[in-house]
């Protein structure tokens, strides 16, 4: 059964497994995200609450276009498991560092795939994935510019306001990827 069904797509089981280890990544940094905008509420950092629940909610239609890849390319598509996530964070500042965090992971993580696509000559699912790559350009610079706010605003009292004001305008002033 299961060899006829990988007759009939020219998606190579090893390219599945990452797609799918990848749906993964994105639905944890979802969770992920949503954790971090119930810490800030919690704080009174509402912007910042704000911020992490479109960051969330974009990783989840990052997540469902992969899945959906993999099944209009024949391919099995796998309702990820995501484990623990991590709900409490030292600090208002540390929440963002781990955020930039994952987002290199994850563009490492494509470029992966990418490296994988090169070496068995997938171009379809390269061509997919360059999407990924331009978006990840993009919000990389958001977690970074957050993390600069942090460098120049004075972190305490007023100033943790201040941050959370400054993070409200982040999105709006990042640039686009060219194909967005
Ligand atoms: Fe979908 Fe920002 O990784």
């Amino acid at each position: 059964m299961k060899k006829q069904e990988r007759l009939r797509t020219s998606l190579s089981e090893e390219i599945e497994e990452m797609l799918n280890e990848q749906v993964m990544k994105e639905a944890k940094s979802s969770f992920n995200y949503l954790a971090m905008s119930a810490w800030c509420e919690r704080r009174g950092f509402v912007n910042s609450a704000k911020f992490f629940e479109i960051q969330s909610d974009e990783e989840r239609q990052h997540m469902k276009r992969i899945f959906n890849y993999i099944s209009s390319v024949g391919g099995t598509a796998i309702t990820p498991s995501v484990g623990k996530i991590q709900q409490e964070f030292e600090s208002f500042r540390s929440v963002f560092e781990i955020g930039l965090d994952q987002e290199i992971e994850i563009t490492r993580s494509i470029s992966r795939i990418v490296d994988k696509c090169s070496e068995l000559k997938d171009y379809t699912t390269a061509n997919f994935l360059n999407w990924f790559l331009g978006e990840q350009v993009e919000e990389e610079a958001i977690a970074r510019r957050c993390l600069e706010i942090f460098d120049i605003v004075d972190q305490q009292g007023l100033g943790f306001l201040m941050i959370d004001r400054e993070i409200a305008l982040v999105r709006d002033q990042a640039q686009p990827p060219a194909d967005a």
